[in-house]
């Protein structure tokens, strides 16, 4: 009984001290930071952690004390937070987010944009994807911009609260390719959360079903290509071999090239059944806490049918440009590997391409996004009726690129 209470007194002793201590280095910080940059200070002293006695230096270091030597202070990155979230980090790194700047920085139509856009500026997809880690040689070339947490709880008050709420996925889920925002806060269930407000259970948000019991790990079935493999339906699957062709994952031929090992590194497509169906799974488990299971079935499942129509219009659209490269009506520009490559986006060299690229990355993505997202209008009108018209357009456009080949060699 008296050696545990010496162990005891010993240990409030211990707690005591390493408490002055923290909070002797919270002063020495936030003292001169009240001054430099108080609305750090102000949004930290709120947050929660700095109520539990997380300083500045926890997160910083503590070798930077004086105006001058700012650069000595450390910017952290998911271990920082790892000492302390460990299963928030494990959980974050096995999903889809850790991987955000490895799939972008690999498509080939990067080294060509400016540094503002794909670089530390963090003005256009570097600042979206810096949500992923960068490669160990570039974190040390970019200062800022490593922290990937800061993503949903921003700094300095970190907030779980703001996290919890879909608004915290707008900035980056929202627009050209990826509208989720619009989908959802337009669809039956985002129109709910409006009116009913945050504090009601009604309806989903973003997180209800993508971070389900908080979970960091976010990965979908379909991902954003919506190209999963394999495939046992013979026609959808000859479709996909074009859509992966025009992408330069597979040759003329259908044999894998080296954008594959890519698709693997990123987890860009769910590469066997058990993949795809333990997500979906997961996906018809949190509707059935609303909805019945029959019903949500059919729902995904009538998801999974769009995607199948909307692939057969675009694979028709590709085989037309394939077939202009094929009989010499365009060339394959020298620096490109493939030709037609969805995957130079906006850098296409002729308008047809520029044509296919808009079927790609928005009326495809569009039409499937806006059918599992509950939104009717996104998905028709702005996904699958610019499709029709957009293959119009291209058969016409060959058509005529044919025809101007064959009056320049008479
Ligand atoms: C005597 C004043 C002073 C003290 C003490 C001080 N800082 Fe600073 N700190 C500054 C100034 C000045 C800057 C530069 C602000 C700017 O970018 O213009 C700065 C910048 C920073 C930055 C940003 C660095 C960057 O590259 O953008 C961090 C992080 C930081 N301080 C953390 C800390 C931490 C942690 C402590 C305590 C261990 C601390 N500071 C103590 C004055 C101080
Ligand atoms: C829980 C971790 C954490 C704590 C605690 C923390 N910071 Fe930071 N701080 C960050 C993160 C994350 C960034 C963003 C780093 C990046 O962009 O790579 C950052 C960036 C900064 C920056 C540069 C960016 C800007 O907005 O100016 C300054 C200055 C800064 N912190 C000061 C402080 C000060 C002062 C304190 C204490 C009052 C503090 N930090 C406490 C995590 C923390
Ligand atoms: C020295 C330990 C430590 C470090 C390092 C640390 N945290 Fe924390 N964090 C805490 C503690 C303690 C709490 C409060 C837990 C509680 O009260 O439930 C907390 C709470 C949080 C919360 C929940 C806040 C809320 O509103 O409920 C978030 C989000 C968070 N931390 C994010 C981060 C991020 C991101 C980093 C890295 C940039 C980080 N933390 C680094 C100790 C730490
Ligand atoms: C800073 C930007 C950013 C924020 C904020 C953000 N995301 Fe993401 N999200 C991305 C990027 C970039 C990707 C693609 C990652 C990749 O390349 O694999 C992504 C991917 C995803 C995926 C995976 C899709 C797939 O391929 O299977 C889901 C699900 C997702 N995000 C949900 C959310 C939710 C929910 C929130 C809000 C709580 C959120 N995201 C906030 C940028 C962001
Ligand atoms: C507004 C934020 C934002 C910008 C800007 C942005 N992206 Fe993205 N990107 C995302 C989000 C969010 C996703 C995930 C969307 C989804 O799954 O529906 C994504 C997905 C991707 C993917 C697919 C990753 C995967 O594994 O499925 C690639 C590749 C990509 N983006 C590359 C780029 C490139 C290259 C640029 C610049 C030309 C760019 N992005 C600009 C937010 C952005
Ligand atoms: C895509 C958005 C997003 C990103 C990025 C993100 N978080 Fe979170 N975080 C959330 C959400 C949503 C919650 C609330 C989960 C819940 O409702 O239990 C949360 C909660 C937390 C909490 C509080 C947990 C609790 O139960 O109180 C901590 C700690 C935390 N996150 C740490 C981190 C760390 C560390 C990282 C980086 C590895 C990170 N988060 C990145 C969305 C995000
Ligand atoms: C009612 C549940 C639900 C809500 C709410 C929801 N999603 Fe989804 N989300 C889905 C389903 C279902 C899929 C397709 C899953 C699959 O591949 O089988 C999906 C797919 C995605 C994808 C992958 C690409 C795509 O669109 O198909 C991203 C990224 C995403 N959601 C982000 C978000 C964001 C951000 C929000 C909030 C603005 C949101 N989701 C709201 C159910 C939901
Ligand atoms: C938190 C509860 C909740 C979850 C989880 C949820 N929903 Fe809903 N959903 C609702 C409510 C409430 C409505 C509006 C009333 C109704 O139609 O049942 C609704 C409406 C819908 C509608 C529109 C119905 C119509 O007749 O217009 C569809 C479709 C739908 N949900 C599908 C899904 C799918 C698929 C999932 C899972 C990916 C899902 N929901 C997850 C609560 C939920």
């Amino acid at each position: 009984m008296k050696y545990l209470k010496i162990v005891l007194v010993f240990v409030i002793v211990l707690l005591f001290n390493s408490l002055s201590f923290a909070a002797g280095a919270k002063s020495m910080c936030i003292d001169c930071h009240n001054k430099v940059t108080p609305g750090v200070v102000k949004q930290h002293l709120e947050g929660k952690m700095s109520k539990k006695g997380v300083d500045c230096s926890s997160c910083h270091g503590s070798e930077h004390k004086k105006m001058d030597d700012a650069k000595l202070a450390k910017m952290p990155t998911p271990e920082t937070c790892a000492g302390c979230h460990k299963k928030q980090v494990d959980q974050f790194k096995s999903g889809k987010h850790h991987l955000g700047w490895i799939a972008s920085s690999a498509m080939p139509m990067w080294a060509h944009q400016p540094k503002a856009v794909v670089g530390e500026g963090y003005k256009g997809c570097s600042s979206c994807h810096k949500i992923g880690v960068k490669s160990d040689v570039e974190k040390t070339m970019y200062r800022y911009g490593n922290a990937q947490c800061d993503s949903c709880h921003t700094r300095h008050s970190f907030k779980k609260s703001e996290a919890q709420d879909p608004r915290a996925c707008q900035t980056c889920h929202m627009g050209f390719d990826h509208p989720q925002w619009e989908m959802w806060s337009t669809s039956k269930h985002g129109t709910i959360w409006q009116i009913e407000g945050a504090k009601g259970k009604r309806a989903p948000t973003c997180q209800t079903c993508h971070m389900q019991d908080g979970n960091h790990g976010v990965m979908t079935a379909w991902g954003f290509l919506a190209l999963r493999l394999p495939e046992d339906d013979k026609d959808w699957l000859n479709d996909r071999v074009t859509i992966l062709q025009a992408l330069g994952v597979l040759d003329e031929k259908g044999n894998p090239t080296a954008r594959l090992d890519v698709v693997k590194a990123g987890k860009v497509a769910r590469l066997t059944k058990e993949d795809f169906q333990k997500e979906r799974d997961k996906m018809i488990n949190v509707c059935s806490k609303c909805h019945g299971a029959s019903y949500a079935k059919k729902q995904l499942e009538a998801g999974d049918m769009v995607i199948k129509d909307v692939d057969k219009v675009f694979a028709t659209a590709i085989r037309v440009v394939q077939g202009l490269y094929r009989d010499g009506v365009l060339q394959k520009p020298a620096d490109w590997t493939f030709a037609p490559d969805l995957l130079q986006f906006y850098e296409a060299k002729s308008s047809i391409e520029q044509d296919l690229y808009l079927m790609f990355l928005e009326y495809r993505m569009r039409t499937f996004q806006g059918a599992f997202h509950m939104n009717p209008d996104y998905m028709h009108w702005y996904g699958w009726a610019p499709m029709k018209e957009t293959l119009q357009k291209i058969k016409d456009e060959a058509v005529k690129l044919r025809a101007e080949k064959t009056s320049a060699k008479q």
